[in-house]
């Protein structure tokens, strides 16, 4: 198969969140974080709430609309600046689907089959109930990424998979009809966070659908709320060891040392620097004074912005006629390429 080198297109940042909920901790650490520090590097970056992606679940559709603008509201609270980067929900660029559909029709049944989040959400006879298109769920995805070009998606390390999909699609795609048209993307999963886990249960995910809240900080929760969390967050008796590889075998204390050192933007090993061998007696009030002081300011934010959903919806709606400016001629240029009689004035 051509491989398609990212060289040959210009650095191009993609990504999205699904509005399914609210945002978590997890959400901030493993891509929000990551998005705004991508934008202040100069490159072209593009940001998406996923509704379609939404409702491949049964949304609520007066939540879904209020958890749209929240995320939005998450995404600048956060920092992200509608003037820099290109900020917008899903649905109102129409390309998405239109290029999803094609892409249906590239991927092949196996590789959906073999979706670890697909398999996970649709263990014995849930899959009988599962909508068609949570099963087309990582092609609409691809969609999104390669309608822009994008040469690099940050994520959390739960949508690799997904990433190396877009990849095959994309790979697919070229050599099918003989072209060198779509990038062969990368995905960019770094730092300490990359998969932050739930506070009662150090081998799970943090999640929005986690019954338990008490499991995940909320980017909403207020500064008591978040330090009680951490407080009565699982953990061992054990003091913190020296190296990163004491924490190996403890996944909760691993998890907690995981999220100071995102916090703070260091490492996990000078993090142990400063706390090896004390207690999370210790450690969980300075993490807690972490967490407030770097949270407070985005929930402050958030519910301020919430406060005007006319705003966030104009920003959401310039920034949809930006994507759909790039999205349109890539589209246009598919429906060419595959063969399709495009005569309408
Ligand atoms: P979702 O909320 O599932 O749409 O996820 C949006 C983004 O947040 C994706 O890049 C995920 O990989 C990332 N993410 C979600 N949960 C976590 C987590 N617990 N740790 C790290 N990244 C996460
Ligand atoms: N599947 C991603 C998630 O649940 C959301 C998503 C949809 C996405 N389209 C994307 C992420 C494109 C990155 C790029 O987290």
């Amino acid at each position: 198969m051509s491989e398609v080198a990212t060289a040959k297109f210009k650095p191009r940042v993609f990504s999205g969140i699904q509005p399914s909920g609210g945002l978590t901790l997890g959400n901030y650490l493993g891509a929000i974080k990551k998005f705004v520090a991508m934008q202040e590097q100069g490159i072209e970056t593009v940001y998406c709430i996923v509704d379609m992606h939404a409702i491949t679940v049964w949304q609520d559709p007066a939540a879904l609309q209020r958890q749209t603008r929240e995320l939005a509201a998450g995404y600048l609270a956060a920092g992200l600046d509608p003037a820099k980067s290109i900020l917008f929900n899903q649905s109102q660029v129409s390309a998405h689907v239109e290029l999803g559909w094609v892409f249906n029709c590239v991927a092949r049944m196996g590789w959906m089959n073999r979706m670890t989040q697909w398999k996970d959400k649709t263990s014995g006879k849930d899959a009988e109930k599962a909508s068609l298109g949570l099963f087309a769920y990582p092609s609409l995805m691809a969609a999104d990424i390669l309608l822009y070009h994008a040469t690099h998606v940050p994520v959390g390390e739960d949508q690799k998979q997904h990433v190396e999909l877009t990849r095959d699609i994309a790979a697919k795609f070229n050599h099918d009809y003989g072209v060198e048209f779509f990038p062969i993307t990368e995905p960019v999963i770094e730092g300490a966070a990359t998969r932050v886990m739930s506070l009662r249960d150090g081998t799970r995910k943090m999640s929005k659908s986690d019954p338990s809240d008490a499991s995940r900080i909320n980017l909403t929760d207020d500064a008591d709320t978040i330090a009680q969390k951490i407080r009565k967050a699982k953990t061992d008796a054990e003091p913190l060891p020296e190296t990163a590889e004491g924490l190996d075998a403890r996944p909760e204390a691993k998890n907690l040392v995981n999220i100071y050192a995102a916090l703070a933007d260091t490492s996990v090993a000078a993090v142990l620097g400063d706390f090896a061998g004390q207690g999370f007696g210790a450690f969980k009030p300075k993490l807690a004074d972490l967490a407030v002081a770097s949270l407070s300011p985005i929930s402050t934010e958030m519910s301020r912005l919430m406060q005007e959903p006319a705003e966030i919806d104009r920003i959401l709606g310039l920034g949809a006629d930006r994507a759909d400016a790039i999205a349109r001629p890539v589209m246009d240029r598919t429906y060419e390429i595959v063969g399709m009689v495009r005569s309408r004035r």
